[in-house]
């Protein structure tokens, strides 16, 4: 039997959040979990193109997209909590998880708390380290950028470092997607995210103690996490894979979908 609710919605620690469930109900289950300030809508390529091998689920994290905010202070320790209680709302005890970016912290940090509930992970455009005080001033006057200017300079301003140069040049409708993703972000769970990454904690100790499989995935010209970071989370995690995503920026499954699911397929097979 196939699933397919692109627009369901699970009500988790008193939040409504929504998601889309795809594919047979007996096949493995893949979570993704998305970048900041982005939504679900960042897995299409993804869903559409796995659907029919896996389970294929793609949530808002709390403030973003269509799921509520809460009146909890954001942090990734609480996106992650949220991530468990979802899991349980859908009765997944274990699935394979991809994380982008800030999908990415939120898994490490899961992973630390809750190793039993996870089969593999796959670390996409992500990292293990804190914000150094420059890139925490950074998030600060992003603040203060979105008060001035508002959303759309930000989405403009955000866009030029997402993408790789040539997708900037070719990715008309990835940008658009993007773009809208942004702007229709609510600004106070903008700047509550900011805060919550700019207060979020090194995990680079997390990393050596994963015993499960794990892929990592980084666009050849990610300038946010550059492929020197996806090299030494590599280096720290046991066993793990490092595959470059050629002609990508830091939103590497957008940009070069046809490679990123090549990656996850095959890894998956070698999972399960
Ligand atoms: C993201 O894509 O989630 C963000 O770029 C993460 C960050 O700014 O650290």
């Amino acid at each position: 039997m196939n699933i397919t609710e692109t627009h369901a919605t699970a009500i988790i620690n008193n939040l409504i959040v929504s998601y889309s469930d795809e594919g047979p109900v007996e096949a493995p289950v893949v979570i993704f979990v998305h970048g900041f300030p982005l939504n679900k809508s960042m897995w299409n390529f993804q869903l559409e193109a796995l659907k029919d091998e896996f389970r294929v689920i793609a949530y808002d994290v709390r403030g973003h997209g269509d799921s509520d905010p809460g009146n909890e202070d954001f942090s990734v320790d609480l996106f992650s909590n949220d991530l468990i209680s979802f899991m349980d709302s859908l009765e997944i005890r274990k699935p394979v998880v991809c994380g982008l970016s800030m999908g990415g912290y939120i898994l490490i940090n899961a992973i630390g708390k809750f190793p039993e509930r996870f089969d593999a992970l796959i670390l996409s455009d992500t990292q293990c380290i804190a914000d150094t005080p420059e890139v925490r001033a950074n998030r600060l006057n992003s603040i203060e950028y979105i008060k001035k200017n508002g959303l759309n300079d930000y989405a403009h301003e955000s866009i030029k470092n997402l993408f790789a140069p040539m997708s900037l040049l070719t990715k008309d409708t990835e940008i658009a997607s993007v773009r809208e993703m942004i702007v229709n972000t609510s600004r106070q769970s903008i700047y509550n995210s900011l805060n919550a990454l700019a207060n979020r904690k090194d995990t680079s100790d997390i990393l050596s103690h994963i015993k499960i499989p794990v892929l990592i995935l980084v666009g050849s010209e990610d300038k946010i996490t550059p492929p020197e970071m996806a090299e030494s989370m590599h280096k720290k995690i046991a066993g793990s894979q490092l595959n470059i995503v050629e002609h990508a920026g830091h939103l590497s499954n957008m940009e070069n979908p046809f490679e990123f699911n090549y990656q996850i397929r095959k890894f998956i097979a070698s999972v399960y």
